[in-house]
Protein backbone atom coordinates (compact mmCIF):
# COMPACT_ATOMS: atom_id res chain seq x y z
CA UNK A 1 0.00 0.00 0.00
CA UNK A 2 0.61 3.57 -0.44
CA UNK A 3 1.69 3.71 3.36
CA UNK A 4 3.94 1.07 2.76
CA UNK A 5 6.12 2.90 -0.13
CA UNK A 6 6.06 6.55 2.04
CA UNK A 7 7.41 4.84 5.37
CA UNK A 8 10.52 2.97 3.23
CA UNK A 9 10.81 6.75 1.30
CA UNK A 10 10.81 8.16 4.62
CA UNK A 11 12.65 5.80 6.13
CA UNK A 12 15.57 7.10 3.15
CA UNK A 13 15.24 10.29 3.57
CA UNK A 14 15.52 10.88 7.16
CA UNK A 15 18.43 8.43 7.72
CA UNK A 16 19.72 7.52 4.46
CA UNK A 17 19.28 3.83 4.67
CA UNK A 18 19.19 2.43 0.93
CA UNK A 19 18.39 -1.14 0.85
CA UNK A 20 16.84 -1.41 -2.91
CA UNK A 21 14.37 -4.20 -1.81
CA UNK A 22 11.55 -4.09 -3.18
CA UNK A 23 8.02 -4.31 -1.80
CA UNK A 24 4.59 -5.16 -2.63
CA UNK A 25 2.29 -2.06 -2.25
CA UNK A 26 -0.85 -0.99 -3.80
CA UNK A 27 -2.88 2.58 -4.62
CA UNK A 28 -4.84 3.30 -1.75
CA UNK A 29 -8.66 3.86 -1.75
CA UNK A 30 -9.72 7.21 -2.94
CA UNK A 31 -13.02 7.88 -2.18
CA UNK A 32 -12.97 11.94 -1.29
CA UNK A 33 -11.54 14.82 -2.71
CA UNK A 34 -8.04 15.38 -2.47
CA UNK A 35 -6.63 18.58 -0.78
CA UNK A 36 -2.86 19.10 -1.49
CA UNK A 37 -0.26 20.85 0.06
CA UNK A 38 3.09 21.17 -2.28
CA UNK A 39 6.36 21.45 -0.66
CA UNK A 40 6.76 24.87 -0.63
CA UNK A 41 3.56 26.12 0.92
CA UNK A 42 4.10 24.02 3.53
CA UNK A 43 7.30 26.17 4.88
CA UNK A 44 9.74 24.13 3.78
CA UNK A 45 12.60 24.83 1.71
CA UNK A 46 10.88 25.14 -1.24
CA UNK A 47 8.92 28.16 -3.17
CA UNK A 48 7.18 28.88 -6.73
CA UNK A 49 8.33 30.07 -9.52
CA UNK A 50 10.03 29.22 -12.85
CA UNK A 51 11.96 25.90 -12.86
CA UNK A 52 16.20 26.64 -12.23
CA UNK A 53 18.55 26.90 -15.62
CA UNK A 54 20.09 23.59 -14.97
CA UNK A 55 18.02 22.16 -18.18
CA UNK A 56 21.27 21.08 -19.33
CA UNK A 57 20.10 20.56 -23.43
CA UNK A 58 17.82 23.31 -23.89
CA UNK A 59 16.70 23.93 -27.19
CA UNK A 60 18.40 20.70 -28.89
CA UNK A 61 15.98 18.28 -27.51
CA UNK A 62 13.41 19.75 -29.50
CA UNK A 63 15.15 18.60 -32.36
CA UNK A 64 16.64 15.71 -31.32
CA UNK A 65 12.74 14.51 -29.60
CA UNK A 66 11.51 15.07 -32.83
CA UNK A 67 13.39 12.30 -34.15
CA UNK A 68 12.83 10.00 -31.46
CA UNK A 69 9.27 9.84 -30.79
CA UNK A 70 8.16 11.09 -34.29
CA UNK A 71 5.74 9.16 -36.83
CA UNK A 72 8.00 6.43 -37.64
CA UNK A 73 5.57 3.43 -36.94
CA UNK A 74 3.61 5.47 -33.43
CA UNK A 75 1.36 2.75 -32.65
CA UNK A 76 2.62 0.25 -35.16
CA UNK A 77 -1.17 0.69 -37.45
CA UNK A 78 -2.92 -0.35 -34.02
CA UNK A 79 -4.93 2.81 -34.29
CA UNK A 80 -4.85 5.54 -32.47
CA UNK A 81 -6.54 7.84 -29.58
CA UNK A 82 -5.04 11.31 -31.22
CA UNK A 83 -6.88 14.32 -30.91
CA UNK A 84 -5.73 17.54 -32.04
CA UNK A 85 -5.02 19.99 -28.68
CA UNK A 86 -4.13 23.48 -29.22
CA UNK A 87 -2.16 26.36 -26.94
CA UNK A 88 -1.84 29.19 -26.42
CA UNK A 89 1.59 31.15 -26.68
CA UNK A 90 1.23 31.64 -23.09
CA UNK A 91 1.05 28.13 -22.19
CA UNK A 92 3.94 27.57 -24.54
CA UNK A 93 5.93 29.70 -22.80
CA UNK A 94 4.86 28.66 -19.69
CA UNK A 95 5.85 25.23 -20.48
CA UNK A 96 9.38 26.16 -21.68
CA UNK A 97 9.68 27.50 -18.53
CA UNK A 98 8.64 24.23 -15.97
CA UNK A 99 10.43 22.39 -18.53
CA UNK A 100 13.93 23.55 -17.71
CA UNK A 101 13.71 26.08 -20.32
CA UNK A 102 14.26 23.29 -23.05
CA UNK A 103 11.07 22.11 -23.71
CA UNK A 104 9.01 23.89 -25.96
CA UNK A 105 12.48 23.87 -28.13
CA UNK A 106 12.70 26.85 -30.49
CA UNK A 107 9.71 28.46 -30.50
CA UNK A 108 9.90 28.92 -26.63
CA UNK A 109 11.40 32.49 -26.94
CA UNK A 110 9.01 33.88 -29.47
CA UNK A 111 5.94 33.60 -27.45
CA UNK A 112 3.43 35.45 -28.30
CA UNK A 113 5.22 36.23 -31.68
CA UNK A 114 5.95 32.60 -33.31
CA UNK A 115 5.52 32.34 -36.33
CA UNK A 116 6.35 28.67 -35.96
CA UNK A 117 5.80 25.81 -33.46
CA UNK A 118 8.25 23.65 -31.54
CA UNK A 119 8.04 20.34 -33.43
CA UNK A 120 7.34 18.27 -30.23
CA UNK A 121 5.82 19.86 -26.88
CA UNK A 122 5.46 18.28 -23.52
CA UNK A 123 3.16 20.70 -21.12
CA UNK A 124 3.38 17.86 -18.47
CA UNK A 125 6.93 15.70 -18.51
CA UNK A 126 5.49 13.34 -15.78
CA UNK A 127 2.09 12.52 -17.37
CA UNK A 128 2.19 10.65 -20.38
CA UNK A 129 1.25 12.36 -22.83
CA UNK A 130 2.80 13.08 -25.95
CA UNK A 131 1.88 16.50 -27.91
CA UNK A 132 3.25 16.03 -31.79
CA UNK A 133 3.70 17.68 -35.29
CA UNK A 134 3.09 21.12 -34.05
CA UNK A 135 1.48 24.20 -36.89
CA UNK A 136 0.60 27.21 -36.02
CA UNK A 137 -3.31 27.94 -36.30
CA UNK A 138 -5.00 31.55 -35.12
CA UNK A 139 -1.98 32.23 -33.49
CA UNK A 140 -2.24 28.70 -31.32
CA UNK A 141 0.28 25.91 -31.33
CA UNK A 142 -1.63 23.21 -32.48
CA UNK A 143 -0.69 19.15 -32.03
CA UNK A 144 -2.20 15.94 -32.58
CA UNK A 145 -1.97 14.50 -29.13
CA UNK A 146 -0.88 11.21 -28.50
CA UNK A 147 -2.38 9.60 -24.35
CA UNK A 148 -0.47 7.75 -23.12
CA UNK A 149 -1.65 8.41 -20.05
CA UNK A 150 -3.31 5.14 -19.00
CA UNK A 151 -0.20 3.18 -18.24
CA UNK A 152 2.42 2.70 -15.82
CA UNK A 153 4.57 4.79 -17.54
CA UNK A 154 7.86 4.56 -15.01
CA UNK A 155 11.10 6.76 -15.74
CA UNK A 156 10.68 8.99 -18.90
CA UNK A 157 14.09 9.69 -21.21
CA UNK A 158 14.06 13.32 -21.20
CA UNK A 159 15.73 15.15 -23.37
CA UNK A 160 15.94 18.55 -22.98
CA UNK A 161 12.79 18.57 -21.13
CA UNK A 162 11.19 16.43 -23.95
CA UNK A 163 10.73 12.36 -23.82
CA UNK A 164 12.50 10.72 -26.28
CA UNK A 165 10.70 7.56 -27.58
CA UNK A 166 11.60 4.63 -29.97
CA UNK A 167 9.21 4.40 -32.85
CA UNK A 168 7.74 0.32 -33.68
CA UNK A 169 8.85 -2.01 -36.21
CA UNK A 170 7.29 -5.50 -36.70
CA UNK A 171 9.57 -7.87 -34.92
CA UNK A 172 9.68 -10.86 -32.50
CA UNK A 173 12.82 -10.83 -30.76
CA UNK A 174 11.72 -8.63 -28.08
CA UNK A 175 8.47 -10.71 -27.61
CA UNK A 176 8.73 -13.36 -24.11
CA UNK A 177 6.31 -15.62 -24.77
CA UNK A 178 5.52 -15.99 -28.71
CA UNK A 179 3.46 -18.95 -27.84
CA UNK A 180 0.98 -16.36 -24.98
CA UNK A 181 -2.50 -16.94 -27.31
CA UNK A 182 -4.77 -14.62 -28.46
CA UNK A 183 -6.92 -13.43 -26.05
CA UNK A 184 -10.65 -14.62 -26.15
CA UNK A 185 -13.81 -12.53 -25.63
CA UNK A 186 -12.72 -8.97 -27.07
CA UNK A 187 -14.46 -6.78 -29.03
CA UNK A 188 -12.57 -5.61 -31.91
CA UNK A 189 -12.17 -1.89 -30.84
CA UNK A 190 -10.91 -2.72 -27.23
CA UNK A 191 -8.64 -5.74 -28.47
CA UNK A 192 -7.14 -2.64 -30.88
CA UNK A 193 -6.83 0.17 -27.81
CA UNK A 194 -5.23 -2.80 -25.46
CA UNK A 195 -2.51 -2.94 -28.24
CA UNK A 196 -2.42 0.54 -28.51
CA UNK A 197 -2.40 1.09 -24.96
CA UNK A 198 0.28 -1.83 -23.95
CA UNK A 199 2.39 -0.28 -27.14
CA UNK A 200 2.77 2.86 -25.48
CA UNK A 201 3.96 1.57 -22.25
CA UNK A 202 6.22 -0.57 -24.11
CA UNK A 203 8.38 2.49 -25.65
CA UNK A 204 8.22 4.00 -22.47
CA UNK A 205 9.85 1.31 -20.35
CA UNK A 206 11.96 0.70 -23.56
CA UNK A 207 12.85 4.54 -23.24
CA UNK A 208 13.83 3.86 -19.09
CA UNK A 209 16.67 1.60 -20.10
CA UNK A 210 18.27 4.69 -21.96
CA UNK A 211 17.02 6.48 -19.05
CA UNK A 212 18.91 4.58 -16.26
CA UNK A 213 21.70 3.51 -18.69
CA UNK A 214 22.11 7.55 -18.59
CA UNK A 215 21.59 7.79 -14.68
CA UNK A 216 24.34 5.10 -14.09
CA UNK A 217 26.45 7.56 -15.98
CA UNK A 218 25.68 10.85 -14.11
CA UNK A 219 26.75 8.91 -10.62
CA UNK A 220 29.61 7.68 -11.62
CA UNK A 221 30.76 11.30 -12.86
CA UNK A 222 29.38 12.76 -9.50
CA UNK A 223 31.19 9.99 -7.55
CA UNK A 224 28.16 8.15 -6.18
CA UNK A 225 28.13 5.77 -3.77
CA UNK A 226 28.50 2.49 -5.17
CA UNK A 227 25.12 1.06 -3.63
CA UNK A 228 23.39 3.42 -6.13
CA UNK A 229 25.40 2.72 -9.17
CA UNK A 230 25.05 -0.69 -8.29
CA UNK A 231 20.96 -0.20 -7.83
CA UNK A 232 21.12 2.13 -11.23
CA UNK A 233 22.47 -0.75 -13.28
CA UNK A 234 20.17 -3.54 -11.55
CA UNK A 235 17.38 -0.98 -12.53
CA UNK A 236 18.41 -0.90 -16.28
CA UNK A 237 17.65 -4.73 -16.15
CA UNK A 238 14.37 -3.99 -14.99
CA UNK A 239 13.54 -1.70 -17.57
CA UNK A 240 14.86 -4.26 -20.23
CA UNK A 241 11.83 -7.29 -18.47
CA UNK A 242 9.39 -4.34 -18.47
CA UNK A 243 9.92 -3.52 -21.82
CA UNK A 244 9.62 -7.06 -23.17
CA UNK A 245 6.82 -8.00 -21.08
CA UNK A 246 4.87 -5.00 -22.59
CA UNK A 247 5.82 -5.38 -26.45
CA UNK A 248 4.96 -9.38 -25.10
CA UNK A 249 1.21 -8.16 -24.31
CA UNK A 250 1.06 -5.46 -27.14
CA UNK A 251 1.71 -8.33 -30.09
CA UNK A 252 -0.76 -10.49 -28.61
CA UNK A 253 -3.38 -8.11 -28.94
CA UNK A 254 -2.22 -6.76 -32.01
CA UNK A 255 -1.95 -10.26 -32.83
CA UNK A 256 1.47 -9.67 -34.71
CA UNK A 257 5.26 -9.33 -33.11
CA UNK A 258 6.11 -5.85 -32.25
CA UNK A 259 9.59 -4.51 -30.95
CA UNK A 260 11.29 -0.88 -30.90
CA UNK A 261 13.12 0.47 -33.06
CA UNK A 262 16.29 3.05 -32.80
CA UNK A 263 16.48 5.39 -30.31
CA UNK A 264 17.83 8.33 -31.06
CA UNK A 265 20.48 9.47 -28.68
CA UNK A 266 21.73 13.21 -29.99
CA UNK A 267 22.00 15.89 -27.28
CA UNK A 268 21.42 13.17 -24.66
CA UNK A 269 24.55 12.91 -22.91
CA UNK A 270 25.54 16.10 -21.49
CA UNK A 271 27.60 15.83 -18.57
CA UNK A 272 26.06 16.35 -15.20
CA UNK A 273 25.74 18.57 -12.24
CA UNK A 274 24.71 17.63 -8.86
CA UNK A 275 21.81 19.96 -9.12
CA UNK A 276 20.75 19.09 -13.15
CA UNK A 277 21.04 15.54 -11.87
CA UNK A 278 18.74 16.21 -8.79
CA UNK A 279 16.43 17.67 -10.71
CA UNK A 280 16.16 15.15 -12.99
CA UNK A 281 15.70 12.58 -10.59
CA UNK A 282 13.31 14.40 -8.45
CA UNK A 283 10.33 14.44 -11.94
CA UNK A 284 11.45 11.13 -13.30
CA UNK A 285 12.02 9.48 -10.16
CA UNK A 286 10.79 10.76 -7.01
CA UNK A 287 7.64 11.66 -9.10
CA UNK A 288 7.47 9.64 -12.06
CA UNK A 289 8.46 6.07 -10.70
CA UNK A 290 6.14 6.32 -7.36
CA UNK A 291 3.58 7.31 -9.78
CA UNK A 292 4.36 4.53 -11.92
CA UNK A 293 4.64 1.80 -8.54
CA UNK A 294 0.92 2.67 -7.43
CA UNK A 295 -0.10 2.90 -10.44
CA UNK A 296 1.17 -0.60 -11.67
CA UNK A 297 -0.52 -1.93 -8.25
CA UNK A 298 -3.56 -0.64 -9.30
CA UNK A 299 -3.88 -2.08 -12.59
CA UNK A 300 -2.56 -5.47 -11.11
CA UNK A 301 -4.96 -5.39 -8.39
CA UNK A 302 -8.05 -5.34 -11.07
CA UNK A 303 -6.82 -7.43 -13.72
CA UNK A 304 -7.79 -10.70 -14.10
CA UNK A 305 -5.77 -11.66 -17.27
CA UNK A 306 -2.89 -13.59 -16.25
CA UNK A 307 -0.55 -12.72 -18.47
CA UNK A 308 -1.43 -8.79 -17.38
CA UNK A 309 -1.15 -9.27 -13.98
CA UNK A 310 2.23 -11.10 -14.17
CA UNK A 311 3.65 -8.68 -16.00
CA UNK A 312 1.98 -5.91 -13.61
CA UNK A 313 2.97 -7.56 -10.85
CA UNK A 314 6.88 -7.02 -11.20
CA UNK A 315 6.72 -3.83 -13.15
CA UNK A 316 5.01 -2.85 -9.42
CA UNK A 317 7.57 -4.03 -7.00
CA UNK A 318 10.00 -2.84 -9.73
CA UNK A 319 9.21 0.53 -10.01
CA UNK A 320 8.70 1.27 -6.47
CA UNK A 321 12.42 -0.14 -5.56
CA UNK A 322 13.28 2.70 -8.72
CA UNK A 323 11.36 5.05 -6.82
CA UNK A 324 13.07 4.34 -3.56
CA UNK A 325 16.54 4.84 -5.70
CA UNK A 326 15.74 8.51 -6.76
CA UNK A 327 15.34 9.34 -3.55
CA UNK A 328 18.19 8.11 -2.07
CA UNK A 329 19.96 9.91 -4.75
CA UNK A 330 18.19 12.84 -4.62
CA UNK A 331 19.12 12.96 -0.52
CA UNK A 332 22.48 12.27 -1.40
CA UNK A 333 22.60 14.72 -4.00
CA UNK A 334 20.99 17.47 -1.40
CA UNK A 335 23.80 16.56 1.58
CA UNK A 336 26.85 16.89 -0.98
CA UNK A 337 25.84 19.95 -2.39
CA UNK A 338 24.04 21.78 -0.05
CA UNK A 339 21.48 24.80 0.33
CA UNK A 340 21.62 25.74 -3.92
CA UNK A 341 20.79 22.05 -4.88
CA UNK A 342 18.23 21.73 -1.91
CA UNK A 343 16.33 24.95 -3.67
CA UNK A 344 16.59 23.80 -6.75
CA UNK A 345 14.94 20.31 -5.66
CA UNK A 346 12.31 22.01 -3.96
CA UNK A 347 11.62 24.05 -6.77
CA UNK A 348 11.42 20.71 -9.04
CA UNK A 349 9.08 19.06 -6.88
CA UNK A 350 6.82 21.88 -6.82
CA UNK A 351 6.54 22.37 -10.26
CA UNK A 352 6.35 18.14 -11.12
CA UNK A 353 3.55 18.05 -8.05
CA UNK A 354 1.74 20.87 -9.82
CA UNK A 355 1.70 19.08 -13.34
CA UNK A 356 0.23 15.94 -11.37
CA UNK A 357 -2.43 18.11 -10.53
CA UNK A 358 -3.32 19.74 -13.60
CA UNK A 359 -2.61 16.32 -15.60
CA UNK A 360 -6.05 15.07 -16.78
CA UNK A 361 -6.70 13.10 -20.57
CA UNK A 362 -9.54 12.51 -22.41
CA UNK A 363 -11.91 8.98 -21.42
CA UNK A 364 -11.62 6.29 -24.28
CA UNK A 365 -14.60 6.17 -25.86
CA UNK A 366 -15.96 2.65 -27.65
CA UNK A 367 -14.51 0.46 -25.92
CA UNK A 368 -15.68 -2.28 -22.99
CA UNK A 369 -14.97 -0.93 -19.94
CA UNK A 370 -14.87 -4.44 -17.80
CA UNK A 371 -12.59 -5.77 -20.14
CA UNK A 372 -10.09 -2.61 -20.31
CA UNK A 373 -9.35 -3.43 -16.81
CA UNK A 374 -9.70 -7.30 -16.64
CA UNK A 375 -6.65 -6.91 -19.09
CA UNK A 376 -4.76 -4.28 -16.76
CA UNK A 377 -5.86 -0.97 -17.45
CA UNK A 378 -7.25 2.08 -15.96
CA UNK A 379 -9.98 4.23 -17.22
CA UNK A 380 -8.54 8.18 -17.30
CA UNK A 381 -10.63 8.84 -14.32
CA UNK A 382 -8.71 6.32 -12.26
CA UNK A 383 -5.66 7.30 -13.39
CA UNK A 384 -5.87 10.84 -11.96
CA UNK A 385 -7.28 9.72 -8.84
CA UNK A 386 -4.70 7.54 -8.42
CA UNK A 387 -2.26 9.84 -9.16
CA UNK A 388 -3.37 12.51 -7.08
CA UNK A 389 -4.01 10.24 -3.90
CA UNK A 390 -0.17 9.68 -4.40
CA UNK A 391 0.86 12.86 -5.15
CA UNK A 392 -1.19 13.71 -1.47
CA UNK A 393 -0.45 10.43 0.45
CA UNK A 394 3.35 9.86 -0.64
CA UNK A 395 5.17 12.39 -2.81
CA UNK A 396 4.32 15.55 -1.07
CA UNK A 397 5.12 14.51 2.83
CA UNK A 398 8.34 12.47 1.98
CA UNK A 399 9.15 15.68 -0.49
CA UNK A 400 8.58 17.87 2.92
CA UNK A 401 10.38 15.59 5.00
CA UNK A 402 13.61 15.36 2.48
CA UNK A 403 13.09 19.36 2.38
CA UNK A 404 12.84 20.17 6.30
CA UNK A 405 15.60 17.98 6.73
CA UNK A 406 18.73 19.48 8.61
CA UNK A 407 22.12 19.31 6.19
CA UNK A 408 24.83 16.39 7.24
CA UNK A 409 27.97 17.05 7.50
CA UNK A 410 29.47 16.21 4.38
CA UNK A 411 31.30 12.34 5.05
CA UNK A 412 35.60 12.73 4.70
CA UNK A 413 36.76 11.98 1.39
CA UNK A 414 33.30 13.64 -0.18
CA UNK A 415 34.88 15.39 -2.95
CA UNK A 416 33.46 18.89 -1.76
CA UNK A 417 35.63 20.31 -4.91
CA UNK A 418 32.32 19.45 -7.47
CA UNK A 419 30.64 22.17 -7.68
CA UNK A 420 26.15 22.24 -7.50
CA UNK A 421 26.00 23.97 -11.47
CA UNK A 422 28.79 25.35 -13.43
CA UNK A 423 30.38 28.24 -12.85
FE1 LIG B 1 9.57 0.14 -15.79
FE1 LIG C 1 11.32 2.15 -13.45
Amino acid sequence: MSRELRARIMQIVGTGMFTGLSLALGCPDYTSTVVFTRPGEAGGAGGTGGAGGEGGSAGQGGAGGQGGAGGQGGAGGQGTSSETRCFSPEEVRESASSAGGGGAGGAAGAGGSAETCPSQYHPNPVSCVVYENGRLEDGQCCYDTNNLGVGACGRPFLVGGEPRLAGVEARADWVLDAAAGEPLGLDPATRAALAEAWLADARLEHASIASFARFALDLLALGAPPALIDAAHRALADELHHARACFTLASRYAGRSLGPGPLAMDGALDAPTLTSAAVSAVREGCVGETLAALQASAQRDRARDPGARRALDRIAADEAAHAELAWAFVRWAVARGGEPVRAAVARAFDEALADVLAARGPERAGIDAAAWRDHGRLTEAERARCHLEAAREVIAPCAQALLSAPLPAPAAGAGRSIPASPA
